[in-house]
């Protein structure tokens, strides 16, 4: 079911953003979101072939100082599909020392004077950083704990098109909540428009601000999902971890896994979400992973590329347009 039926005959206009970045969801205003979601849902509908080229001539340097397969993957296609010319460049992260070498790492990079710059980065603020010192539009592809906004953006655009509105739908996320830059940007998008946010995990990966974002928090699972139409699952991100966290990966899918037992006291229509990558058999069973009627992680990657789409376009002309 698609929601934005109003535009069915009409274009959406380019999303237009009061920053020349895109770093955050905390802090975006309602009518950008919904301008961005709205824009990206077009770019989901319409065949490849009749999209207009319009960032020929555009450079897109593509940054990631972390792995990541398809987020890295979504943001070279939606630049290519707009026509832009996309460079991937893998940062080692063992050669890099922190504070002053991001700068000149920074530096480098300006020097080769790209439009957009997506970055990704395991400490928190880099991108923020980035965009003080650089002459170009920065994109925050995922920083440390902080925030993942076009991760959001396309759970957002998901649960749109599959349950019709996000407004009063009972969303939880659940799991390594303290680790996750998709949950951050979730709450805060989610929360924007209107969805009600519970938040599940054990005690040791809650962390302890989180009503002040208004959302309820539980640590316990069956008690968190009762009713919820969204069940949105995060990974155990271990390697931002100090080890003594979680009990064995048994003992946490016994808990916090998703199984049938425990999605049956979510609403009889729920539907599931993983940013991925997943952890089958820790986060959630195998076989709702792959539920074709429940599942939206396939859907989760396909609006990836619409989102980035409009995300991008909508950085164009901005103050660093060439
Ligand atoms: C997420 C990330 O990198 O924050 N993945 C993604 O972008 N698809 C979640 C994760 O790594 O668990």
């Amino acid at each position: 079911m698609n929601s934005f039926k109003k535009f069915k005959n009409l274009v959406p206009p380019i999303a237009t953003l009061s920053s020349p970045h895109l770093l955050s969801i905390e802090g975006m205003p309602k009518t950008e979101i919904v301008s961005l979601l709205e824009r990206a849902d077009y770019f989901a509908d319409i065949q490849i072939s009749k999209i207009e080229k319009t960032l020929n001539g555009y450079v897109i340097l593509n940054v990631f100082f972390e792995n990541s397969t398809r987020t890295r993957v979504s943001f070279e296609l939606a630049g290519r599909r707009l026509g832009a010319e996309v460079i991937n460049i893998s940062v080692n992260m063992s050669s890099i020392k922190k504070g002053e070498s991001l700068l000149d790492t920074a530096n480098t990079l300006s020097a080769m004077r790209p439009d957009v710059l997506i970055v990704r980065h395991p400490d928190s603020g880099a991108p923020k950083l980035f965009s003080e010192y650089l002459d170009c539009s920065i994109v925050n592809a995922g920083d440390g704990r902080h925030e993942h906004p076009t991760q959001a953006l396309l759970d957002a655009l998901t649960i749109k098109r599959r349950l019709g509105r996000i407004e009063g739908l009972k969303i939880a996320i659940c799991g390594d909540i303290s680790n996750s830059r998709v949950a951050r940007s979730n709450i805060h998008l989610l929360t924007t428009l209107g969805a009600k946010v519970r938040c599940i995990a054990p005690p040791t990966l809650m962390p302890k601000d989180l009503s002040n974002l208004g959302v309820d928090c539980f640590d316990n699972l069956e008690e968190g999902i009762k009713n919820t139409n969204v069940v949105m699952l995060l990974r155990l991100q271990n390697e931002r971890m100090s080890g003594t966290e979680t009990p064995s990966k048994r003992e946490y899918f016994h808990y916090y896994g998703l199984d049938n037992k425990k999605l049956g006291l979510a609403d009889s229509q729920a539907v599931i979400m993983h940013p991925g990558p997943m952890n089958r058999g820790v986060e959630i069973a195998s076989n709702l992973a792959d539920d074709e009627n429940r599942s939206l992680i396939k859907m989760q990657v396909q609006m990836g590329v619409a989102i980035r789409m409009a995300a991008i376009e909508s950085l164009h002309n901005k103050k660093y347009a060439r």
